[in-house]
């Protein structure tokens, strides 16, 4: 669906935007390519050629963009009411192995709220990845994996319903891991072969620990069970293929990647985020996830950090103008009067990226 824009100088109407066609300007040159994202910059270089109106994709939802921006007066609510969920949900959790186990709704309380406020303000793919250490991560990526399912269900235009399920199974997917032991869930060095294969049972674990608490709905205890299956038949617990996997847990499995990858973990730091994202499009490729929804998701998390600052392994500081989903890892960056485009300048690699020019959160 292609929709017609009138440019004014408003970056809003423009940031972030999919060009439905490319431009060319009224004296013949070729200047924007069909499909890539509309930053500033490229306004600049539309109303100096003269043009008035482009036609982009449509919106699927027609605030979708401005809803997934931080809005920075609110990302400390949003941050704190994160931390206090941790707190929550370790409690909960280990109450859930327990005779004591919390009913759904006790889960519920805790999350829900964060979830709206992510649902409805924030760029919750750029936060999370700025969250630094790893401590209490199976908490984290507890909350985090419902936080993003909920946020990709809605950016693929499910249902209210639907989204707050994604966001439920999310939340609970992995709560199978609190039957492993402390040593095997953070052991820093390799696992034994033996090791991982008790790993392995983790989803097993959660259906059975699921179907034992009160108010779970289908979604979540199949959730839990098939979060790790692969379209090409290499997941597990039962190794199935391609559609055999429910669409939901297909989701699941994109939510649950991204933020292991771009989580710092006790064996490793995490990628770089566009490192991150270049894993989930290989991801696609070997025919392990669904391209249907990673390509859509890489495509909003990539407009999310148009116009964020860098910093190069050079010393140099700029502000991406484009990112290729092709390359992503390679940026076009916007360094005083001129530009970098790091696709052409191989040796040149990014250190760190900064959301609003603030410094990563610390929690
Ligand atoms: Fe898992």
């Amino acid at each position: 669906m292609v929709e017609t824009i009138q440019l004014n100088a408003s970056k809003k109407t423009v940031t972030g935007r999919i060009l439905a066609k490319e431009i060319i300007s009224p004296n013949g040159y070729f200047l924007l390519r069909k499909g890539m994202a509309l930053s500033k910059w490229h306004l600049e270089i539309l109303l100096n050629h003269d043009i008035r109106e482009i036609e982009v994709e449509k919106l699927s939802s027609p605030d979708l963009v401005d809803q997934f921006r931080t809005f920075p007066g609110e990302k400390e609510e949003v941050m704190r009411l994160y931390a206090d969920n941790v707190a929550e949900v370790k409690r909960l959790f280990e109450a859930a192995v327990t005779r004591e186990t919390p009913s759904v709704q006790d889960f519920m309380k805790p999350f829900t709220g964060l979830l709206h406020k992510v649902l409805t303000r924030t760029n919750i793919f750029l936060e999370l990845y700025h969250i630094k250490g790893h401590d209490e991560y199976t908490y984290r990526h507890s909350i985090n994996v419902g936080l993003l399912a909920a946020t990709i269900s809605k950016m693929l235009g499910q249902t209210d319903e639907e989204v707050l399920e994604l966001g439920k199974a999310g939340f609970f997917h992995d709560i199978g891991k609190m039957q492993l032991s402390k040593y095997l869930l953070n052991k820093e060095g390799k696992l034994t072969e033996r090791e991982y294969e008790e790993i392995k049972k983790h989803p097993v674990y959660g259906k059975e620990l699921l179907e034992r608490i009160d108010g779970v709905s289908y979604t979540i205890v199949q959730g839990a069970l098939l979060h790790h299956e692969r379209l090409d038949g290499s997941g597990y617990p039962f190794g199935l293929r391609g559609g055999e996997t429910p669409f939901f847990a297909q989701i699941l499995a994109v939510a649950d990647i991204y933020d292991a990858i771009s989580s710092d973990r006790v064996y490793r730091e995490k990628f770089s985020p566009f490192r991150a994202l270049e894993e989930l499009v290989n991801e696609v490729y070997k025919n392990k996830l669904n391209g249907q929804i990673v390509f859509p998701f890489v495509q909003h998390v990539i407009n999310g950090y148009m116009n964020c600052r860098v910093l190069l392994e050079s010393g140099e500081e700029g502000t991406i103008v484009h990112l290729p989903i092709e390359e992503i890892t390679r940026p076009l960056i916007a360094v005083g009067e001129g530009y970098l485009d790091l696709r052409k300048n191989r040796s040149l690699k990014i250190k760190d990226v900064q959301l609003d020019q603030q410094n990563p959160v610390e929690i």
